[in-house]
């Protein structure tokens, strides 16, 4: 049975949920399917940070080394998977995955360090892939990508907050934020250059398109904003106000990717280069940056009419067209954008991923806890979003980046980090946080 207990009931609050934990651990009742996969997605999270050949605290997105050579680090997809383990840090009671989780972390912030410092030297913060030793991406790529150094202090933020909450360990915490410039400490040079830069057209998260992108901006005003708590707490006063003032500016220019007239919000202004057949405007970036990076404030918040409305268009068009959406009786697979071409290794045309499946089970999940009570449809469906992604790993979990619009077989990289940290996290907002004091 899938789910069960945790989603008998839309809203039991967590110490219920709890409790109702313990007892189905005491019964010994098998781990649902769900939580199996959520679980076996953190193994293979682990074993990718621990892949042979790469420098500690690199986090490769995937271990496939060619066709598609994805053995690189994406300051992108580390910052956001390493969100989800300091979300298991912050949860589990488990002293040895507590350990292993804290070992993972400090050592992908001491390897960020590295690379803020190389890519200063190199280019600017806003280098957005490292070889696995470290070292600039020698190749042209789209650059910069300023979603990156936003998600790498969001993410520095949640692990200084993680500590605090347990009573902090002052010389952590100085050493991810100091006042001082020109900034010396990581959350502080990754404020600095976004409050300083966000203005600067970026090439998207999907390495396409250079303009002015909604999940870039979603994810530098949650920095700004964050972080210029954070400022303030710390006493950095000025640079508080400065980090607030930029966010609102943001704020303004994010108002305009609403389109009123076609009624959903646009993932790119202003393109000056790229790739120019995205003609429906429609994007998976657009919820993406919802779920990632809105705030409990109903600034484009999960529940909000224009978040909701593009995704119902974006579901509308991938029901039509993915061939293995026709067939089966599952969640709808979702993919990035509609006019995609690119299928994992080449031009092939383009297809669902896991990624995106596993945000609009998130995306169901929070919008249902917003209806409250009666909103089991809106469980179910997001359920079946999961369930959709459950289909389509193999029989150990395994999931690459993609899923075969037309047989619904695996492709592009293989164990792609990002498919599993994204599995975990709709799992972590559809049955409460808790659920990570499972991990082992
Ligand atoms: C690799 C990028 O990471 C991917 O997002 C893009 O679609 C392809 N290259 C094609 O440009
Ligand atoms: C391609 C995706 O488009 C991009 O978002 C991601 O960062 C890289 N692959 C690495 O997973």
């Amino acid at each position: 049975m899938i789910g069960l207990p945790f989603n008998a009931g839309a809203d039991t609050n967590a110490s219920t949920k709890m409790s109702e934990w313990s007892e189905l651990k005491n019964s010994n009742v098998e781990i649902s399917d769900l939580e199996k996969q959520a679980q076996r997605s953190f193994q293979f999270i682990h074993r990718n940070l621990r892949e042979n050949g790469i420098v500690r605290g690199a986090v490769i997105a995937s271990p496939s080394k060619h066709s598609p050579n994805y053995f690189y680090h994406w300051v992108r997809d580390a910052g956001l998977t390493m969100r989800e383990l300091i979300a298991v840090y912050a949860n589990t009671k488990d002293l040895r995955t507590k350990g292993l989780v804290k070992e993972l972390i400090l050592d992908w912030v001491i390897f960020e360090e590295s690379n803020q410092r190389v890519a200063t030297f190199n280019s600017n913060l806003g280098e957005p892939i490292f070889t696995v030793l470290g070292e600039i991406y020698p190749h042209p790529w789209g650059r910069p990508q300023t979603d990156g150094p936003a998600i790498r202090a969001l993410a520095m933020i949640e692990w200084l907050e993680a500590l605090v909450a347990e009573g902090g360990n002052e010389s952590i915490i100085e050493r991810l934020y100091q006042p001082e410039l020109p900034a010396n400490s990581p959350i502080k040079k990754d404020l600095e250059y976004i409050a300083h830069n966000w203005q600067l057209p970026s090439f998207d998260l999907w390495e396409e398109v250079r303009g002015n992108h909604f999940f870039t901006r979603m994810a530098q005003r949650a920095a700004l904003i964050k972080g210029s708590a954070l400022a303030f707490a710390l006493g950095d006063n000025e640079a508080s106000k400065f980090y607030k003032l930029q966010s609102q500016l943001i704020e303004t220019e994010l108002l305009k990717h609403i389109d009123g007239e076609r009624e959903f919000i646009r993932p790119t202004l202003s393109q000056t280069d790229g790739w120019t057949h995205k003609t429906s405007e429609l994007d998976v970036s657009v919820i993406l940056g919802s779920l990632y990076f809105s705030l409990e404030d109903n600034f484009f918040t999960p529940d909000s009419k224009y978040v909701l409305m593009t995704a119902q268009k974006l579901e509308n068009q991938f029901k039509n067209i993915y061939s293995i959406n026709k067939t089966l009786f599952l969640g709808t697979a979702i993919g990035r954008y509609p006019e995609d071409v690119y299928d994992g290794t080449g031009f092939g045309g383009g297809n669902p991923w896991f990624l995106a499946t596993n945000a609009f089970a998130e995306l169901h999940c929070r919008a249902a806890r917003f209806v409250g009570r009666g909103s089991v449809n809106e469980r179910d469906r997001a359920h079946s979003f999961l369930r959709r992604a459950l289909y389509h790993s193999d029989r150990n979990g395994h999931m690459s980046e993609q899923i075969s619009r037309h047989n619904g077989y695996m492709m592009g990289a293989r164990d792609l980090t990002w498919s599993y940290s994204s599995f975990v996290r709709a799992l972590r907002y559809c049955e409460g946080p808790q659920i990570l004091g499972l991990f082992k």
